[in-house]
């Protein structure tokens, strides 16, 4: 049921407000009465008012002067005003600047009839303005939610977009860094298949013999490696990545992977130099430190452009920091952030990249010890990878 619409008479004498109020209510309306100027701008201030009828001559504040302060208050400005009067008298002088089509007059004595037709008109007229208004705004509310499924569509369509972009990527990246090894391996079977018919006995030499394996040993591990980081990703995804902490000693673990990991620089011309001053002892998984670490070193190298590469273990309260350090062409501010997100690979410069897993497990293994891994980097000044790990006591 739609509100019942307000009326507001003000009269200084009783009589007149009984006898309006007597010929304007009905089921529909409720009449407000008013017997000073005071009184009307009270109510005035706390409803919303069709029509407001004001009798004219009036002790203290008059019809005329509530008027002039309706008129100036935002609230009361658009009300129509039905002024009250004694006939024969001049009116019009005194409000031809009041909004046109909002103020009438009526004379006494008053016919009954023609108050009626008249507060009619402007009580329909209220009632058509506030049925537009509520289309106006029944509109907007559409609008605005049309505007907002529109922008979650949108939204869906472009994340959809990228998770077929980055599933197409993954699939010839997966294919393109499985078959690089695969392809040597394939090359290297054929070469010996061919020295076998042949009876090729020196190349079956114990070092030649030796550096193959070697050789065939690096494309196989290299393929571990990359099913295995996938294996990770689904595990993270699926909430199934766990730790298995033991007793772990740092300054050892990284003077083994630093020695590994030194031959290989050396073969690309750079070198790896590690700063620890005394074993430091925690409860971690030291399988998958290893991990983080290797994973950092191997970045340092690729995109380090060959300068030395320093690891550094600190021991700082109950926290330890192991950093690699670089001296690399850094990374951009904005791709600082992405790095860490599973295939992000950074900027595309042409140096051979992996799958851009490297870093997104990495910190996920840092933050399943309850640590972290960051990166500091200057465009230009080489990049900083820390891993930070918490010395937790061993469970009892
Ligand atoms: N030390 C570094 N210097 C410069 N850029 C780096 C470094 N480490 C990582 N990045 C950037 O971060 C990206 C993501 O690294 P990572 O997750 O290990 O994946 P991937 O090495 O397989 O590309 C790299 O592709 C590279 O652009
Ligand atoms: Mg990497």
């Amino acid at each position: 049921m739609p509100e019942r619409t307000k009326l507001l008479i003000v009269d200084d004498l009783p009589e007149n407000l009984r006898a309006l109020n007597a010929l304007l209510r009905d089921e529909e309306r409720v009449v407000y009465q008013a017997a000073t100027g005071e009184e009307a701008l009270a109510l005035l201030l706390e409803h919303d008012f069709a029509l407001a009828i004001l009798d004219v001559q009036m002790p203290g504040m008059d019809g005329f002067e509530l008027a002039e302060l309706m008129r100036g208050t935002e609230k009361t400005r658009h009300i129509p005003i039905v002024f009250v009067s004694a006939a024969g008298k001049e009116l019009n002088y005194a409000f031809k600047g009041y909004e046109a089509g909002a103020v009438d007059f009526l004379y006494k004595p008053l016919d009954a009839d023609m108050v009626k037709s008249k507060v009619n008109v402007f009580v329909a007229l209220h009632r058509q303005r506030q049925e537009t208004q509520r289309q106006v705004e029944a509109l907007e509310r559409a609008r605005r939610e049309q505007e907002a499924t529109l922008q979650e569509l949108g939204a869906a369509q472009e994340e959809l977009r990228r998770a077929l972009r980055m599933r197409d990527d993954f699939m010839s990246m997966v294919a393109h860094e499985l078959r690089t090894p695969l392809n040597t391996l394939f090359l290297e079977t054929q070469l010996r298949k061919m020295q076998i018919e042949k009876g090729l006995q020196e190349a079956f030499d114990p070092e030649v013999w030796k550096k193959m394996v070697a050789r065939d040993d690096r494309q196989i591990q290299s393929m571990i490696r990359l099913i295995d980081d996938m294996l990770d990703v689904s595990r993270i995804r699926s909430g199934k990545l766990s730790i298995r902490p033991g007793w772990t000693e740092l300054a050892g673990l990284l003077q083994r992977v630093v020695a590994d990991l030194s031959r290989q620089a050396a073969e690309a011309g750079c070198c790896i130099t590690l700063q620890v001053d005394e074993p430091v002892s925690g409860w971690w998984d030291e399988f998958r430190i290893e991990q983080v670490i290797v994973n950092l070193l191997t970045n340092a190298l690729r995109y380090g452009s060959c300068q030395p590469v320093e690891v550094t273990l600190t021991v700082e309260g109950k926290a330890v920091h192991i950093a690699v350090r670089d001296r690399g062409e850094g990374i951009a501010e904005e791709l600082q952030t992405k790095i860490f997100e599973p295939f992000e690979r950074g900027v595309d410069n042409g140096v051979a990249a992996g799958l851009g897993l490297g870093l997104y497990i990495s910190r996920q293994l840092a933050q399943a010890h309850q640590g972290e891994l960051t990166v500091e980097s200057t465009p230009d000044g080489g990049s900083v990878f820390t891993l930070t790990l918490p010395r937790l006591p061993a469970p009892a």
